[in-house]
């Protein structure tokens, strides 16, 4: 297939962007680098020998969305582009609004003018709100706390109407646990700007001596050890989980858990990455952070069943490729 991937030298889009080249198809890539740097479109063509076709846009804006669908055969879009930290969400309310919900319409648009009938689209658990775990593809959504999970909710539902009233355009909504970790070869990962607000990033500069050390927000939690606990999901086996999708995507409105089934707490994951990488993680245990849910993880099965994708990489996989990307190789 020919896959437009919005986003695609961000985080995940790059990941996924890799794994749809090495899976035989080919893909444009639209980005303004807002949160992203033009060197990992090299190093994904670095990384699979192959060519792509680059658009530095803004996909808010219609006619510049227009002149790519206008040029070249879609079969396909994955979109990843949008602002996601929580806490300027909350600060930049409309950038947050527009941004993020003006991206999925004009896409959503260009898809119905030129046919384009498989649409696939990040979103978050963060949808589920402080439901109980596991969290299943079916369950009543709760508010989220801010207005990036808005951004998602409401995304979700822009595109489930969009296909209800237009039968062959066809959505597949993935709901991302917490993706970690980097690709194997170290030459693309997460980069965030300024300090991390994200729990693994921040521990591989507090290993990098970078910052002094983590700050853990509560162990007063109902958990396992009272801290926080996520579904860390390696980045790979996310972007395969995109592959899956956009492969198996038929009609209708499919909504899919990317997740491994499987919770780990804050220290855990820095038990993990000092055993595993043989470096002392400092930390300090502080106030929770406003906002935060005690426990968050998936019910993959649905995944599984539908897709035939699963997570295939542990604990250990994602602390050793998550170091070894910070690091530098
Ligand atoms: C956060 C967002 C979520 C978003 C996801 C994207 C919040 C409240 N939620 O999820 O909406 O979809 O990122 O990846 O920001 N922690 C520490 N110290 C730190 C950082 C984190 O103890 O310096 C703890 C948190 O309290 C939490 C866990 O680590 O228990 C994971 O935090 P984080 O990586 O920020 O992810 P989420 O909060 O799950």
């Amino acid at each position: 297939m020919n896959i437009l991937v919005t986003g695609g030298a961000g985080y995940i889009g790059s990941h996924t962007s890799v794994s749809l080249l090495e899976a035989g198809h080919n893909i444009i890539i639209a980005d303004n680098f807002s949160n992203s740097k033009p060197e990992a479109i090299e190093n994904i063509k670095k990384i699979t020998k192959r060519d792509l076709i680059f658009y530095e846009i803004d996909v808010t804006n219609e006619k510049s969305v227009d002149e790519i669908f206008s040029k070249h055969k879609i079969d396909g879009v994955i979109h990843f582009a949008g602002f996601k930290a929580v806490g300027e969400s909350v600060s930049k309310p409309l950038e947050y609004y527009y941004n993020n919900l003006v991206s999925t319409i004009v896409l959503s648009k260009a898809c119905l003018k030129y046919k384009v009938n498989k649409f696939v689209f990040s979103s978050s658990a963060t949808v589920y709100g402080d439901n109980k775990v596991p969290f299943l593809e079916d369950m009543e959504l709760l508010p989220t706390t801010n207005p990036y999970g808005e951004t998602k909710a409401i995304s979700e539902r822009i595109l489930t109407d969009t296909a209800k009233a237009n039968p062959d355009f066809a959505v597949s909504i993935l709901r991302y646990f917490n993706p970690v970790g980097a690709h194997h070869s170290g030459l693309i990962g997460e980069s965030p700007r300024g300090i991390p607000n994200n729990l693994m990033p921040y521990i591989t500069k507090v290993a990098k001596g970078e910052l002094e050390k983590l700050r853990v927000f509560g162990n007063d939690y109902p958990t396992i050890d009272g801290t926080g606990v996520r579904d860390y999901i390696h980045v790979m086996d996310l972007a395969e989980g995109h592959v899956a999708a956009i492969e198996k995507l038929d009609k209708g409105v499919h909504i899919y858990n990317l997740g491994t089934g499987r919770g780990t707490s804050v220290l855990q994951l820095v038990e993990a990455f000092e055993k595993v990488n043989g470096i002392k993680i400092p930390y300090e245990i502080v106030q929770r952070r406003p906002g935060d849910i005690a426990e968050c993880y998936a019910d993959a099965s649905k995944a599984k069943k539908e897709l035939g994708w699963t997570a295939k990489r542990n604990i250990e996989d994602m602390v050793r490729d998550a170091w070894r990307f910070e690091k530098g190789v």
